[in-house]
């Protein structure tokens, strides 16, 4: 197999004018087209890199109007595993959506004898667009979320009795969501969850709470000396906030990555000891409401694994000024500033790490960075002026963007694809589905499901087919063999794979499997999005007619990669499988 080898270019460090006022001698700029057939300044960069990431296709990619009524506006999206039902939900407190539940008992609204009969949470089956509604009692507006190891959903947070709430929806077919108010220490509004190595998960901020907790188990709650005072996020608190959901991501080292606004740290989960602080980040605010779209970057590994440090990247993009919120929201007649066109990227395992930025085609607040199975990521959703909030944006950005994580020729990042025609923008969703294709939900710019608005409540639903679903390449997607693949794996040890494709002949150069652990989904923020790419150990071929075993190394342990459900996905040519596999990876 081929190796990657890091580190071994250097490129010139270029300033690329008009890209910012400020040249920040911390800050890399590059220009892409000065360096030709070079891929900015990553310096990772092989040959061998950008021909198994990158498919070669001027296919724009295809939009389908997946349902046009999903009952629920999805604020909030996420796929669960293996029975493969999108779930989303919004919040109770408008007491209102497109779904009625299906019969008694309604909802007792709170503090009231009031009740309210509608579904605010709905699993929506991603093949058949057929609706399962679900009960939900305490409020969800602006949670938090990630799966369990057996892939259940834990959820955190929401609004008012919601705020301290723990629920969980498990995978079985008729599973409720269960439900543990005052689980939380501090309310949790606008919170950001992440997935520990060892499976713990623990909560970040919120409105009001500059501190952080571990999520008790179920059924457990946390006393007040359970929370843990954050300093950083009181410090990156504008008056406008701009530090609510923070960017939260496990390094490959154990540490927690956590950006707020424009700064970032390295925290040790266990010491709770601040370890490092990153360069800030000029150009404007990230977070909620300037809400910029963020990911962690594909993890690369290596067969048999020996390197003590695996290096963890993470992209920022777009965003907006520390004042966008304050000209949208509470002036008039309101001001809507364009949104930030830059993307960040840093090597969050290095303590030297510095921001290389780059151009976007175009603006963009609100987005989602959706990593794709090829290690590319995907730009969606958003707008191009204003601010998050009630009517607060403007000028939706239709164009899906594809960020080249190693590059293509000619040197662009970035290449658009084929425009949608629906506005995506505050409470907008997308997610990653096994087929590689992209569910596009949500948006509601307004205080209540409303329809005569500027931007009318979103219950449409779309799947995005990106340029690598080109038609002409369908001769490389390949088909797992499920029942000749591990589906439970475990870390360190080998798998195999069995895969079924047109071609008699393969080129193992092109083949590349990867490993992808489902997002939590909401306000432009995607918790626990990852992708690890995995080493292919040995490629046994035509072990029956067109059929190859791939042998891999499952991730060496859960920093790298958390214990838990994973989409399976094997790509060649840089077309993904027909069909991830759901896989466990497990202690
Ligand atoms: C929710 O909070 C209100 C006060 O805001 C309280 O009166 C009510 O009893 C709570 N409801 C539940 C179900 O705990
Ligand atoms: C970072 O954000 C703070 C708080 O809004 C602001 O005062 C500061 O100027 C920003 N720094 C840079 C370099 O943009």
């Amino acid at each position: 197999m081929t190796m990657f080898r890091r580190g071994l270019c250097i490129l010139p460090v270029l300033f690329l004018s008009g890209n910012c006022q400020f040249l920040f001698p911390f800050l890399h700029f590059d220009n892409p087209a000065s360096n030709g057939l070079n891929f900015g300044s990553d310096g990772d960069i092989t040959k061998e890199g950008v021909a198994q990431d990158n498919v070669e296709t001027a296919y724009k990619g295809k939009w389908e109007l997946f349902t046009e009524n999903s009952g629920v506006s999805a604020m909030h999206l996420l796929i669960l595993p293996k029975i493969d039902q999108a779930l989303m939900f919004d919040a109770t407190v408008w007491k209102i959506s497109k779904l009625k539940l299906p019969g008694p008992p309604c909802r007792i609204v709170e503090g009231t004898n009031e009740q309210d009969c509608f579904c605010h949470s709905v699993l929506l089956d991603i093949e058949t667009a057929k609706i399962r509604p679900l009960r939900l009692n305490y409020d969800t507006w602006c949670s938090s979320g990630a799966l369990d190891v057996n892939g259940r959903l834990v959820s955190t947070g929401g609004y008012n009795n919601g705020s301290d709430t723990v629920r969980i929806l498990d995978i079985c077919p008729n599973c409720e969501w269960q439900e543990y108010p005052g689980a939380l220490g501090n309310g949790r509004w606008y919170a950001t969850q992440v997935t520990l190595g060892d499976g713990r998960f623990m909560v970040f901020g919120g409105r009001n709470f500059p501190t952080y907790e571990f999520v008790p188990p179920e059924g457990q709650r946390n006393a007040k000396n359970q929370v843990f005072p954050f300093k950083f996020l009181a410090e990156t608190h504008d008056p406008v906030e701009n530090n609510l959901y923070p960017f939260v991501y496990l390094s490959t080292d154990g540490n927690l990555f956590i950006f707020a606004n424009n700064r970032s740290i390295l925290l040790n989960p266990n010491t709770q000891q601040i370890l490092h602080e990153f360069p800030v980040l000029p150009g404007g605010a990230r977070n909620y409401p300037a809400s910029g779209s963020s990911c962690l970057l594909p993890i690369r590994l290596q067969p048999d694994e020996t390197r003590k440090l695996i290096p963890a990247e993470v992209l920022i993009c777009g965003g907006t000024s520390h004042e966008a919120f304050t000209l949208a929201d509470l002036k008039r007649p309101k001001v809507f500033v364009p949104a930030n066109k830059d993307c960040a990227r840093i090597d969050i395992t290095k303590r030297n790490g510095k921001w290389k930025i780059q151009t976007m085609p175009s603006p963009r607040i609100m987005g989602d960075a959706v990593v794709l199975p090829t290690g590319d990521v995907l730009l969606i959703n958003g707008a191009q002026s204003g601010s998050a909030g009630w009517d607060d944006a403007r000028d939706p950005n239709f164009t899906p963007v594809v960020y080249h994580v190693h590059g293509q020729k000619g040197g662009s990042k970035f290449t658009e694809l084929a425009p949608s025609k629906i506005a995506r923008l505050y409470h907008s969703s997308s997610v990653l589905l096994p087929d590689g294709k992209i569910l596009i939900a949500g948006s509601n710019t307004n205080p209540g499901y409303m329809d005569n608005a500027l931007f009318p409540t979103e219950v449409r639903v779309e799947k995005f087919s990106p340029h690598y679903l080109d038609p002409k390449l369908a001769k490389f997607r390949l088909e797992i063999v499920l029942d000749q693949s591990t589906n439970q794996i475990n870390y360190g040890k080998r798998f195999t794979v069995q895969i079924r494709g047109d071609d008699e002949a393969l080129d193992e150069q092109k083949l590349q499997v990867n490993i992808y652990y489902p997002a939590f989904t909401t306000h432009g923020i995607s918790m626990n999005q990852r992708l690890v790419q995995l080493g292919t150990v040995q490629v046994i071929k035509n072990v029956a007619p067109k059929t190859h075993n791939i042998i891999l190394q499952a991730p060496i342990n859960g920093n790298i990669a958390p214990p838990g459900y994973y989409m399976l996905f094997v790509t060649y040519n840089g077309v993904p499988c027909r069909r991830a596999m759901w896989v466990q990876l497990l202690l």
